[in-house]
């Protein structure tokens, strides 16, 4: 794959930011990769901050046990947050660093520890108040030139904030968090702008981080309630229900799935097997605001 060719994304891909906290011996994470593969989830979301600095390397040594495997994934990475951890000297408090200095140190570090030559999309993890476009712009082109990065996007931007960077550069999609718990993209004009350019926004946390399951506030109830009422219906599980849900977007998010279990990750695939009608992708939306439509 090069930089010529379009991104190359899974409608449904895989993240691994719990990785560390999984514990999983080495065996075991090729398996959770293997597994997402054979799913037709084939692209990994990482961040180099993911476990205090520590994911991509367990990422890489899984992906060392297996040569061809990394040829049948896509790579996406993250940079620009600047955390007060071990390793990571000259760090007084956390901020936010969208340099030209920054990008090009987290992406060769991000490189060694995955142990790939190139990352296929790297985002600017959150927007920086100091983001220069014009230094990022050309920071892409030279990181792309030496074939390290293929393509880059932006995390979490406001629509006007991505519009800047896009002009600059030609920005190849959009990571947001959306969920049935979380519709704020449905409202601030982030996946109208992803539709309207064409761009895939990808959906983190879109079971809520579990919160879809265990959360006991009045919303969440309702939430689960209507799913659950939608899932008999179609006679499917929570999981698939709610990742219908965010699929259904005329923008087709891609979900991130953030589970170490084979089941969820098997029932969130099952979601593209289903295509919620209006009249269900409503009932959901109602639940979760708690009002009628107007
Ligand atoms: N760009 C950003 O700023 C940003 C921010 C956050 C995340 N992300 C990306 O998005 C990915 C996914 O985020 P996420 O992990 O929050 O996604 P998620 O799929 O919404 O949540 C995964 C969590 O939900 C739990 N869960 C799943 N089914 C459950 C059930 N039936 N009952 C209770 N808990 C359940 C999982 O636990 P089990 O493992 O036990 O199933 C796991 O802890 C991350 O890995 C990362 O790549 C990006």
């Amino acid at each position: 794959m090069s930089a010529g060719q379009p991104l190359r994304l899974s409608p449904i891909m895989a993240g691994a930011w719990r990785m560390a906290e999984w514990q999983m011996p080495v065996a075991e994470r090729l398996r959770w990769i293997e597994h997402h593969l054979a799913l037709g989830v084939s692209s990994f979301d990482h961040a180099d901050i993911y476990g205090h600095h520590s994911v991509q390397q367990l990422f890489g040594q899984a992906l060392a046990l297996s040569p061809g495997l990394r040829q049948r994934l896509q790579i996406v990475s993250k940079c620009g947050i600047r955390l007060v951890a071990p390793g990571q000297p000259g760090q007084a408090i956390k901020h936010y660093d969208s340099s030209a200095a920054h990008v090009r140190a987290s992406v060769e570090a991000s490189l060694t520890a995955l142990g790939t030559d190139h990352l296929d999309l790297l985002l600017i993890h959150r927007p920086d108040a100091l983001m220069d476009a014009d230094e990022l712009a050309d920071v892409f082109a030279d990181l792309q030139r030496q074939g390290k990065v293929l393509h880059f996007g932006a995390s979490n931007f406001s629509p006007s904030q991505f519009a800047l960077l896009h002009q600059r550069w030609p920005l190849a999609g959009h990571q947001i968090e959306f969920s049935p718990l979380h519709l704020a993209p449905l409202h601030d004009g982030v996946l109208d702008q992803c539709q309207a350019l064409g761009l895939p926004a990808m959906a983190w946390s879109p079971l809520a981080g579990g919160r879809l399951f265990t959360r006991d506030d009045a919303a969440a109830l309702r939430v689960r309630q209507a799913l659950l009422a939608l899932a008999a219906e179609c006679q499917v599980s929570l999981t698939t229900a709610a990742i219908a849900w965010v699929l259904r977007h005329p923008s087709r998010p891609r979900p991130i799935l953030g589970s170490r279990r084979s089941q969820v990750s098997a029932e969130a695939v099952a979601a593209l097997g289903l295509r919620l009608d209006r009249q269900q992708w409503y009932r959901v939306w109602i639940a979760a605001t708690g009002h009628e439509l107007p």
